[in-house]
Order: C-alpha cells, then sequence, then structure tokens
C-alpha cells in the first residue's frame, strides 16, 4: 500500500484524509510512452504520480515541446480544474509508471478545508499556470535556435555569434536572446561590455519549472542593440552545476516569446552540447582554413550523421577565409563531403580593435564597407530574410578582388 504522508504536496493533510484518498481513488500503472491527457480534452481529475516519470508537453508552431517533467510526488491538472480549462499540455510518462486520480470535487473540498494545503496548491499554481497559459497566448512563430559550435576552439564562434545577435537584434529589429553556453571560460560578457550581475547560475537557486520572467530576471540587456543575453556563471566551477537538462528547459520557456535564440558553446561533446544540438533549427560548423579543422569537422559531420541531425540543419562556415590557406576552399568540400555555405573574411584590422573596446564591429564606423560586413549581412540576411542562397567561393573570390584582399 503507497504511504501518501510521504509526498511533500500531500504532507499538511492529515493521516484520515490520507487514508481516505488512499482507499476511495483509482491507482493505474502504465507502460511507458503511454499517453495520459492529450491537448485540449477535458480533464476530470487531479493526477499524482505514484511512480515513474511523465514529460508535460505543448505543441506550438507545428512541434511538439517538452516543458516540465513531473516525478513521483508531483501533481498534474491543478491549472486546469482551477482555471475550469481544457488539458493546457500533453502527459507521456517514461518507463513504467502509476498514477492516482484524485477526483476534482475531492480535491477542491481539500482545498477549500485545510489551509496549508490550499497554500501549496496555490504557490504550484503560480509558477505553473505562466507557463502553460504564456505558451498557449503565443500566436507568432517560436525562436529558430542557430547554434555556433565546434570541438576545435578559436574558430570564431564567439566573435562570429556576437555580431550576428547584435545585428538581427539591431537592424532586421527582431527579439533575441544570445545564450553563452561556454559555461566556463564565456567571452560574450567582454565581447559585449556587459557587466556580469546577472547570469544563468542564479537561476539554480529558483524552483524548477522556471518561467519566462524568472529567466528574463537574469538576462542583460545590449544597450546598443537591445539584443539580451544570458551570461555564464562567474567563476568556472560552477559551469558543472548547469545541466544539459536545465538548458534544455530554459530554451523551451524561451522559444515562444523570441524570433531567435543565438547558442555560443564550448568546444567539446558532451551531454550539454548534445542537448544543445538537439534543440537547434540550425548548428553553424565553424571552421577555418587549417587542416586540423578539415579533419575535425569531417569527423563531426560523420558523427551528426550517425546521431540522425538532419544534413539541412548543418551550415559549414569558413572564417578566416583568404589567411595565407595553402588549402583550396573547393577542395575543403571535397573532404568533407559537403558544401560551405558561408565565408568569413579575416580582417583582424577590423575584428581585433572590435574585441578589445567591447564593441561588436556591425556596430563600428571601421567596418563601413568591409567584406567582413558584408558576411555577416549575408548570413543574417539568410537566418532572418529566408533567403537561403548559397554563396559560392566564386562569388566571393570576386569580392576579395574588389577589396584587395589577401
Ligand atoms: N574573421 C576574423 N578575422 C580576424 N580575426 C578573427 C576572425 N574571426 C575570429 N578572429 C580572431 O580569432 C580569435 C578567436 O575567435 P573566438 O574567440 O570568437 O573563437 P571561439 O571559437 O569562440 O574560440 P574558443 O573556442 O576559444 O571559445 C579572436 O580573438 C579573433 O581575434
Ligand atoms: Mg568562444
Amino acid at each position: 500500500m503507497i504511504n501518501l504522508a510521504e509526498f511533500s504536496f500531500l504532507s499538511t493533510l492529515p493521516t484520515r484524509e490520507l487514508m481516505k484518498l488512499t482507499k476511495t481513488c483509482r491507482i493505474q500503472k502504465y507502460n511507458s510512452g503511454t499517453r495520459i491527457v492529450i491537448e485540449g480534452e477535458k480533464i476530470n481529475d487531479l493526477l499524482l504520480v505514484v511512480k515513474g516519470q511523465l514529460s508535460i508537453m505543448k505543441s506550438y508552431g507545428g512541434e511538439n515541446k517538452t516543458l516540465f517533467n513531473i516525478d513521483p510526488g508531483d501533481i498534474y491538472g491543478e491549472v486546469e480544474l482551477l482555471n475550469g480549462t481544457k488539458a493546457l499540455s500533453t502527459l507521456v510518462g517514461y518507463r513504467e509508471f502509476e498514477l492516482m486520480f484524485i477526483p476534482k470535487n475531492e480535491f477542491l473540498r481539500l482545498i477549500g478545508t485545510y489551509e496549508q494545503f490550499a497554500i501549496e496548491t496555490r504557490e504550484l499554481y503560480t509558477r505553473r499556470a505562466s507557463t502553460l497559459l504564456e505558451v498557449t497566448k503565443h500566436k507568432g512563430q517560436p525562436a529558430r535556435v542557430i547554434t555556433f559550435y565546434n570541438v576545435k576552439g578559436g574558430a570564431g564562434k564567439s566573435v562570429i555569434s556576437a555580431n550576428v545577435a547584435v545585428m538581427l537584434a539591431r537592424f532586421w529589429k527582431k527579439k533575441v536572446v544570445l545564450l553563452d553556453l561556454n559555461l566556463s571560460f564565456g567571452d560574450q560578457a567582454i565581447l559585449l561590455n556587459l557587466p556580469v550581475e546577472k547570469h544563468i547560475h542564479k537561476l539554480k537557486q529558483l524552483k524548477r519549472p522556471y518561467n519566462i520572467t524568472m529567466i528574463e530576471g537574469q538576462m542583460t540587456t545590449h544597450p546598443e542593440s537591445g539584443l539580451k543575453v544570458l551570461l555564464p556563471p562567474p567563476r568556472p566551477e560552477l559551469a558543472e552545476e548547469i545541466s544539459g537538462e536545465m538548458i534544455s528547459h530554459i530554451i523551451d520557456i524561451l522559444r515562444p516569446h523570441y524570433d531567435f535564440i543565438i547558442i555560443d558553446t564550448h568546444n567539446q561533446m558532451t551531454e550539454l552540447e548534445l542537448k544543445i544540438l538537439d534543440a537547434s533549427n540550425i548548428i553553424m560548423l565553424m571552421m577555418t582554413m587549417e587542416i586540423t579543422f578539415v579533419k575535425n569537422t569531417r569527423l563531426l559531420i560523420d558523427l551528426f550523421q550517425r546521431l540522425h541531425i538532419p544534413r539541412e540543419k548543418v551550415k559549414v562556415v569558413l572564417n578566416r577565409a583568404f589567411k595565407s590557406m595553402g588549402l583550396e576552399p573547393a577542395k575543403v568540400e571535397k573532404s568533407l563531403a559537403y558544401a560551405i555555405s558561408y565565408f568569413i573574411p579575416s580582417e583582424g584590422d577590423i575584428v581585433v580593435p572590435s574585441i578589445n573596446k567591447g564593441v561588436p564591429f556591425v556596430l563600428s564606423r571601421t567596418s563601413d564597407g568591409s567584406t567582413i560586413l558584408e558576411s555577416i549581412k549575408h548570413i543574417c540576411a539568410s537566418l532572418a530574410g529566408g533567403m537561403e542562397k548559397k554563396q559560392t567561393w566564386s562569388m566571393f573570390s570576386l569580392l576579395k578582388e574588389v577589396f584587395k584582399l589577401n
């Protein structure tokens, strides 16, 4: 027989009420993968998880997204039962699971009779209602998640992601958030000259599930562009406390509120990066013209294939093109067996001072008329304008001649 007193949500109720619930409420076992509630259907009972784990999923933009998970002792249905709405999400169980069904009238009677139980319910309701109802309110397209990635460092992930994010926010007037997920040694605070007062680690002190107000409360605004930035923890050793699962949850909450979520990453492939890649709509695979980058990028493309990451999601970006390369882009494409989608020239005279000043070069007069500015404009136009025209090397070589680059 289950002991309901072990579940903190019910622990304020007197023993006789718990006995009554145990005797009168139906408990049922289910197989992994069973959908218990489907978004939009009527709910008659409060559900208490007795065993297993379930995901709360919501559809928007034609995709089903997990909002949060619930474990033994958690309940589901309080928002719908108290608001009188139909199911705001779909509930799917992992592994084998068991649920107790507490009829609506019984739930309402307990709230009316026991003050502490009513307070607990209200707190839970407040946290979850904003998550569930906010997503429902959103009518537009969910954000596109664009991740700058490679397993080898120094490809320009941070510099280019910062400039793309600022340009989309400032010149395309998009609602953009930049997540610095190089959690131990992220550079975005320096690149954008931002104070590190708010950061992702502060979210750890808050109770899950998060809502948009909680997450935005820890974001920093870049004053010149309106870009929002979620900075990494202030000390490297705190990075390991941020899990891949927490990042997926944050991305899911942000998605309905933004046009773009731009992600800067660290050079590794752990559970965190796998979650990020999974949540991404586009992976900007950054590389330069070095043979070691060609080798690693090739290995990554093969790995992505084995992980069933769709090919159209992965765009190879060749950064620092023209820097006495000794390698031909066409040969690189051949050994990658993959087309290069974007070329960015090497322009140290523009990039280095912009890094040192903390002013992205897309905002600085020194980049006016430069090819590097053109290349960032091209990337932003294809992301924001839906213009997926491939930039070919011959087009780019022409620019090289016009601008007399080497
Ligand atoms: N297009 C470019 N032209 C000139 N210099 C560049 C260009 N892109 C990047 N750099 C230089 O390369 C350096 C590395 O760039 P960045 O820090 O963005 O790489 P990263 O991939 O984020 O590196 P890490 O893996 O260490 O985080 C920068 O300090 C910058 O000076
Ligand atoms: Mg970096």
